[in-house]
């Protein structure tokens, strides 16, 4: 199993009081512009993440001042909703959170966003960047959101100690090891050996058992039109992936992800798939007794997802957003905020100061591993086709149909799936 545990916890904790002290009353200047920033960061390591960047704003930016338009709810599954239906009434934010990719579609079809291709070149985003990184979020040859961090989400968190008392001491390779283990704590009298929340979760969780089963091309192909949902080996995941759910808690469908890691934490729970930002959630949770691994038979497959964030063309205070923005690019924004969040830079020259272990060997891994996008967290499709999905999904759970959930992925791909 590898590493996880870190010196990081002290840190979370200490960092967290000050920034939020230093961010929640600011310098509450009544002469400084406003400048409304909209996320889904509200507690545990995603706050502290956003109030280390709040901090950095605040010094980079004189005159302007952060207010949070935060709207809760793991994803961004609340938090899309609230700010579509403010898009729609012209109530836009100045800045937004967005998953860098495909999820940006439907707002740059809107022309809700503005176009920040010059920004990228004179904030020194387009040489430091990866290259896969700005391909995905150029549309129509323009850039369109900063991306600030890169999550790898086909992750597994364990609970040690549960594991350690029905004998599992190693990671399973493959998911035959993985449904034994599963088998093995419920014998033990683990209820529901594995955490799980509402429908996005059970969406990366079938993804992560999407990947084992066909491969980082065909998976990614899923998602580009070039592999069939419909097929035989999409139907054999969801073979795989029925059984799993079978080890989780019959509650799933009314918890976030923060009260399955809860699960986890109190020893209810062996393991939970779940993106690395559930490690600065864990240690802001004052736990340390984990550990991770890559979901069993993704093999080298990193599956990311970038937060980044966009300007709106509606902003009323543009050159605050702007100023935000820039925050974001630079690179101490970025070692910052990331430091706090779990995350590693976007940015390939950001310092990597006050960086776990964990965050350094996924800085690795990123780099020599397989980039996989993923559609729970907008890098390989757009929103609707994630609601879409979320929604089948959640369906599934509740009627445990294998044939609809397959018809139903299949559906929705057919009606969102862009070539080219
Ligand atoms: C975001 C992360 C966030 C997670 C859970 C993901 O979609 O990219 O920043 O921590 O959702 O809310």
């Amino acid at each position: 199993m590898r590493t996880t545990r870190r010196a990081l916890a002290a840190v979370v904790s200490v960092a967290a009081l000050l920034l939020t002290s230093a961010c929640g009353t600011g310098e509450d200047d009544s002469t400084a512009a406003k400048v409304e920033v909209f996320t889904w960061w509200a507690e545990g390591g995603e706050k502290a993440g956003l109030d280390a960047l709040v901090n950095r704003f605040t010094t980079a930016c004189p005159g302007q001042e952060f207010t949070s338009g935060a709207v809760p709810g793991g994803a961004g599954i609340n938090a899309k909703q609230v700010l579509n239906a403010r898009l729609a009434q012209n109530d836009p934010p100045d800045v937004f959170q967005v998953h860098a990719g495909a999820e940006l579609l439907d707002h740059i079809d809107s022309g809700q966003i503005k176009d920040l291709t010059a920004e990228f070149s004179s904030w020194g985003l387009t040489g430091t960047l990866p290259e896969g990184l700005i391909e995905t979020i150029t549309v129509n040859g323009k850039l369109w959101s900063v991306p600030i961090g890169v999550h790898r989400a086909n992750v597994v968190w364990t609970n040690d100690q549960v594991l350690a008392e029905s004998g599992i001491l190693t990671a399973p390779r493959t998911m035959k090891d993985f449904i034994a283990n599963l088998t093995r704590l419920r014998r033990d009298g683990v209820e529901s050996p594995l955490a799980l929340g509402r429908d996005w979760t059970q969406l990366m969780l079938l993804e992560a058992v999407l990947i084992s089963e066909l491969g980082p091309k065909r998976f990614t192909g899923l998602f580009t039109g070039t592999t069939k949902w419909d097929g035989k080996a999409v139907r054999s995941a969801i073979e795989d992936y029925a059984t799993i759910l079978g080890f989780s808690n019959a509650d799933r469908d009314s918890l976030d992800w923060p009260e399955a890691e809860r699960l986890l934490i109190d020893g209810k729970a062996g393991y939970q798939l779940m993106g690395d930002w559930a490690a600065a959630d864990l240690e802001a949770n004052n736990f340390s007794g984990y550990d991770s691994f890559t979901f069993p038979g993704n093999g080298k497959a990193f599956q990311w997802l970038a937060d980044s964030f966009a300007l709106t063309t509606g902003a009323a205070n543009a050159a605050g957003g702007t100023c935000w923005l820039q925050t974001v690019a630079s690179p101490e924004g970025q070692q910052a905020f990331n430091a706090q969040k779990g995350s590693i830079p976007a940015r390939t020259d950001a310092p990597t100061t006050g960086f776990s272990d964990y965050q350094l060997e996924a800085a690795e891994d990123w780099k020599s591993g397989v980039a996989v996008p993923s559609c729970a967290h907008g890098s390989a499709c757009s929103q609707p086709w994630q609601n879409a999905a979320n929604a089948a999904l959640g369906a599934y759970s509740a009627s445990g149909d294998p044939a609809a959930l397959q018809s139903a992925l299949a559906a929705a791909a057919k009606q969102f799936v862009r070539q080219g």
